[in-house]
């Protein structure tokens, strides 16, 4: 019923928002900084969202922005005068049963982004759209989902990024059931031919049911109208500094002595690892919140010993709970009656991996406060760190979903289906928090909806060891973190399918550092363990995991500023630049990591070359370790080692101190990576923040240093604040140019010492850098650390 095709404008019966005999009424509010929201009330539909949306935040601020609704010309959205949108004359609003869809007028400046998880490609003119949480294997099968981009997916958010010159537009549309976008699709058979008396290309937007409610976010920039969604749909709570970093996942993995066997392998070879995850074969015959009994003796000793090696130990869990006498559980679900209903009220059954399944209703509080208590006690007897819930789109096997009914069995499937793994989200959330305390609770989910962000991350589902994903991969992650949904990752390198060593490489390259950072692979496809590849391979993934723990300082202060800002760690690079002369809207196989770097790793097969953009300004080559001004071209060659990364005149880049063989949690020992080109005389502001990385509200130091470089050759640093509370942090210098020193003054303290030349490998080259010796900055005052005054290690 809901697959792949949407229903077109011509369908819909065009009526004004206001049908007085119908007893319809639409209401346009200004909610301040450009926020609007517009809704139309009627009977027939229902009004059933539970995103959590935040909307008085907004201050009353017009930026500029207008709406104005008429009944003859529907909706207009202006930014200083300047037209953004406009209705579509005569197809403002229309009804085709329970459907509703409104039309705007599409030009070709527009340029579409967001659109939640979907797997084609980053820029989305001409696409159709729909969003119902779909198990993409389950429904499309494996032939399609290997090679073809297949939508609907796992995760529905129903908004749309729609960027011009003079000024960008969000639509969000707040509703549960089913949604669709039509993105100037032009309408034929195949979407693909020109025909002459075609339909006129319009936006296209809607919904299969639910009272139509839309949120406008109108700002001047991409950066704007996110920062502003995501303060709408809440921001990702500060996550753990362990979900950061690199996680270790197979089906397969069964039992502690599986996972103790990753602890000593990791620790042989020198690699960080903070995850080690269970797959469904852990549970007793798939029954959540059981374990095989063989597999976990005396389990509480032995993960509290690999704790204490900094391991953390992730469990998937399901929603589907075996329907099975005897199993307490159940028992007590069906007892507490908290499972999902039938329309006849029987306790709908699906198939998922345990065989006939119930699934707990979400919708319902008291399902939700259940299964909390039940994730709660299970996480205080197995002590698990976080959880992974999976299936929850939901999955129900060979069983129909439009059976599976709502809220005691009143509500009809599509009413909750799309929020379905919010309520898990949330319910989860709050077991595993009643359960850790004050630690920061870590979940990921497979499917999600508006304003997931706030309880949990997200990784692409299931995606295949092939190009193809690869490159999906990336404007996935793009997207999404254009829709409010920042912490996400893909399977690397692909879930399905057997990744030869040349994909394995390229794929942690291009991914290493990605929000989420997970390698994952199905059972009976070959071993994926950085391990399972021979040399040159395997060091050269290691050393891109290793090299993630070098910038984890650099990424977990990006966390930091996204929970102020609202801007997501993964950027496409018209987020950063307005550089329309290098078309910068349509690149997907280049990306920013936060502000300051820029990658564009190889997403083809057998490719070693490749053409790079460079937006406007200079930029450090990572890989040769000079400056490239004022090119907007340019051309690199890459090899087994290295991959094409690039860092922003101007950046300041936190960084861990040597190669990194072991995860680490302290963040108060760092190397400041100072990225400023000869000529540019700027002075250079940098904030770096840090806590424990594991408490909630931990209290937070901050200093915020100024560069400036002089005639001198020497580097300037002023220390403009130090609020470090009982924290000491303990910085080195690094530079790329051989300044005859470094000067560092705050307030009265002025120390100046020269620099080292040192080496480096960054991206698979060695470089030539300066490192200072260390200062210790302390709340009040700096220091020279004699102890370490001489010690220079890469
Ligand atoms: C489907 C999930 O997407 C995948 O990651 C997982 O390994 C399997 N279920 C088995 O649990």
């Amino acid at each position: 019923m809901y697959f792949n095709k949407i229903p077109p404008a011509a369908n819909f019966q065009n009526q004004p928002a206001e049908a007085p005999e119908k007893q319809r009424t639409s209401t346009l509010t200004t909610l301040g900084e450009g926020l609007f929201r517009y809704t139309i009330r009627a009977p027939q539909w229902q009004q059933k969202s539970q995103a959590n949306l935040d909307e008085d935040i907004f201050k009353p601020d017009s930026c500029g922005a207008r709406i104005t609704a008429d009944s003859k010309s529907g909706l207009l959205l202006k930014l200083n005068n300047q037209t953004l949108l406009r209705s579509f004359a005569g197809r403002e609003f229309g009804i085709l049963g329970q459907k509703w869809a409104m039309s705007f007028e599409y030009n070709t400046s527009m340029r579409f982004y967001g659109l939640g998880e979907k797997n084609d490609r980053l820029e989305k003119t001409g696409g159709i759209y729909k969003f119902w949480n779909t198990d993409t294997i389950g429904d499309f099968g494996t032939t399609r989902v290997r090679t073809e981009p297949t939508d609907p997916m796992y995760v529905s958010i129903p908004y749309v990024l729609i960027t011009q010159e003079s000024g960008c537009v969000g639509i969000l549309i707040n509703n549960p059931h089913a949604t669709f976008m039509n993105l100037a699709a032009k309408e034929n058979i195949a979407n693909l031919l020109d025909a002459k008396d075609n339909e006129q290309q319009t936006i296209h937007i809607g919904a299969y049911d639910g009272t139509p409610d839309i949120y406008f976010i109108i700002g001047d920039s991409p950066r704007s109208v996110t920062r502003k969604l995501q303060r709408l749909c809440g921001t990702t709570p500060l996550p753990p500094l362990w979900s950061l970093g690199y996680q270790q996942c197979r089906w397969g993995y069964r039992d502690l002595d599986d996972l103790e066997a990753l602890d000593r392998k990791f620790d042989e070879l020198e690699i960080p690892c903070d995850g080690l995850w269970l797959d469904i074969d852990y549970m007793d015959a798939y029954k959540v919140f059981t374990v095989v009994d063989d597999g976990f003796k005396g389990h509480r000793a032995r993960i509290q010993a690999l704790k204490a090696n900094g391991r953390r130990i992730i469990p998937i869990i399901d929603p589907g709970v075996k329907y099975c006498t005897g199993y307490s559980t159940f028992e007590d679900g069906r007892n507490k009656d908290i499972f999902c209903k039938t329309a006849e009220g029987g306790i709908y059954s699906g198939f998922v991996w345990p065989g006939r399944t119930a699934f707990p209703d979400y919708s319902q509080e008291k399902a939700r406060t259940w299964w909390a208590e039940q994730l709660q006690n299970y996480t205080l007897d197995y002590l698990f760190d976080g959880y992974w819930l999976d299936m929850n789109d939901p999955s129900t096997g060979s069983a129909e979903l439009e059976d599976m009914r709502f809220n005691n069995g009143q509500d009809d499937h599509s009413s909750f289906h799309n929020q379905y793994a919010y309520g898990m989200q949330q319910a989860s959330r709050r077991g595993l928090t009643a359960a850790i305390g004050q630690k920061r609770p870590f979940i990921l989910s497979r499917s999600g909806f508006i304003s997931s962000s706030r309880y949990s991350a997200i990784w692409t589902g299931d995606n295949w060891s092939n190009y193809f994903h690869l490159k999906a991969s990336i404007n996935m992650s793009l997207n999404l973190s254009l829709s409010g949904l920042p912490f996400n990752g893909p399977d690397v390198p692909g879930f399905e399918g057997d990744a030869t060593p040349e994909l394995a490489v390229d794929w942690f390259k291009a991914g290493f550092l990605f929000p989420f950072f997970r390698n994952h692979s199905a059972a009976n496809t070959r071993q994926q363990e950085p391990w399972a590849f021979e040399d040159p391979y395997r060091q050269v993934i290691i050393h891109y995991i290793r090299l993630r723990y070098k910038l984890l300082p650099y990424l977990y202060n990006l966390f930091i500023c996204h929970t102020e800002s609202g801007d997501p760690i993964l950027r496409p690079l018209f987020y950063e630049f307005t550089d329309t002369a290098g078309r910068l809207d349509t690149i997907e196989d280049q990306f920013m990591i936060g502000p300051s770097i820029m990658q564009a790793p190889i997403v083809n097969e057998n490719e070693s070359e490749r053409s790079i953009a460079l937006p406007t300004c200079n930029w450090f080559d990572a890989g040769s370790g000079q400056w490239i001004e004022n090119k907007r071209q340019i051309q690199a060659i890459t090899n087994i080692e290295s991959t094409p990364l690039f860092i922003r005149d101007g950046a300041i880049l936190a960084m861990r101190p040597g190669e990194l063989t072991k995860q680490c949690s302290d963040l108060s020992n760092i190397e400041c990576h100072i990225f400023i080109s000869e000529h540019n005389t700027k002075t250079v502001t940098w904030d770096y923040r840090f806590d424990d990385g594991e408490t909630i509200n931990a209290p937070q130091a901050h200093v915020r240093l100024q560069f400036s470089q002089q005639g001198d050759n020497t580097l300037h640093v002023n220390c403009q604040q130090l609020s470090l509370g009982a924290q000491d942090l303990h910085i080195h210098f690094v530079t790329y140019h051989n300044y005859h020193s470094i000067c560092l003054q705050h307030k009265d303290d002025i120390i100046s010492i020269p620099s080292k030349e040192h080496s480096l490998n960054l991206t698979g080259q060695k470089l030539a850098a300066y490192r200072s010796p260390s200062y210790t900055l302390t709340a009040t005052s700096i220091q020279p650390r004699p102890d370490q005054a001489i010690a220079f290690t890469n």
